[in-house]
């Protein structure tokens, strides 16, 4: 590619990771209307236990929450990093609600169409409660919320999205999320548990093949978006997890030597049979690793709330 200014940031993105060795897809790039309808469904498959698990934390612990978020205050702001369709975090709101807890809510999704949904959903179910729905990028979103910032802040970042961000790169994304907070502000940042390998390949791995299709799905967007003629039906759906870091790895695998162009970059990629091409990390992680995470970010650890199976754990850490 010579030209590169012009090109989107997806088709950058695309190109860098085509060009690399090993080839990558970046993970971000799954939720398009079709992503997030397969997410919905991958979040209600037997296999997928993280959304089950944290759930059930919600719905069993909801008071000792309330408790923790309110600490010595009367008063905060909910901030959601990333708030999807906020099923569980439903849970919460209408227990706070339903407690008459003093509270505003600030739901921050990169997605105004997902925005959009849960605004409608949330005026609904409760006309009087206060939304500040922020549309964006997690960091300028919480930039924005700062500039009139009175309240404490407790800020959620649930179902394990932490995962997709490599061991060496979270910490430098947590510290950052700490240097846009003050202290006493609270974060409940949900983790997805190292726990029977088995277990976590087949939240992977599903019978049905949502999570393949998942996949899939972004090379069938990167055709219609950058004029791509991915041959999807000759890729292959290939997760590991390795127990002794904690990495889930997908990959998808060209199951033929072949060659596929793209019109927006202007370029064709070669594949080799059987080259894989790495699309997601789901990282999986012990206590400890949480625990020294909050300490490297700066935010002690308040209470760690996990479920029946030890499944799963919402951290609730403060900021120093
Ligand atoms: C949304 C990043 C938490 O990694 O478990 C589900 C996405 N990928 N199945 C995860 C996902 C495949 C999910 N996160």
């Amino acid at each position: 590619m010579s030209e590169t200014t012009g090109l989107s940031t997806f088709a950058k993105d695309v190109h860098a990771g085509l060009t690399s060795t090993p080839k990558c897809l970046s993970s971000k790039y799954f939720y398009d209307e079709t992503g997030d309808q397969l997410f919905q469904t991958i979040m209600g498959l037997d296999e997928y236990y993280l959304t089950r698990s944290e759930f059930e934390i919600f719905e069993n612990q909801k008071e000792e929450i309330l408790k923790s978020f309110l600490g010595n205050d009367a008063s905060f702001n909910l901030v959601e990093l990333g708030a999807g369709d906020g099923t569980k975090t439903k849970v919460l709101i209408n227990y706070f609600a339903k407690n008459k807890v003093d509270f505003s809510y600030s739901p921050i999704d990169i997605s105004q169409h997902v925005l959009d949904l849960l605004l409608e959903d949330l005026q609904k179910l409760n006309p009087k409660l206060k939304v500040n729905a922020i549309q964006g990028d997690y960091f300028d979103a919480l930039a924005k919320l700062n500039e009139n910032h009175f309240q404490k802040e407790v800020v959620l970042f649930l179902g394990s999205n932490i995962g997709n961000f490599s061991n060496g790169s979270a910490p430098k994304f947590l510290k950052r999320l700490g240097d846009n907070l003050s202290p006493g502000d609270l974060l409940l940042i949900g983790f997805d548990l190292m726990k029977d390998p088995n277990v976590i390949l087949n939240a992977y791995n599903d019978a049905s093949g949502i999570t393949k299709a998942f996949n899939l799905n972004l090379l069938d967007r990167i055709n219609s978006e950058l004029g791509a003629n991915f041959d999807i039906d000759s890729f292959d759906h290939f997760p590991t997890y390795n127990p002794v870091t904690g990495e889930t790895r997908s990959y998808l695998i060209s199951t033929k030597k072949q060659e596929v162009f793209i019109e927006a970059t202007g370029e064709s990629y070669a594949f080799d049979i059987w080259e894989p091409i790495h699309m997601e990390v789901s990282q999986k992680y012990s206590m400890n690793t949480i625990h020294q995470f909050a300490a490297q970010a700066g935010f002690k650890v308040v209470k760690d709330f996990t479920d029946e199976n030890n499944f799963f754990v919402d951290s609730l850490w403060e900021k120093i």
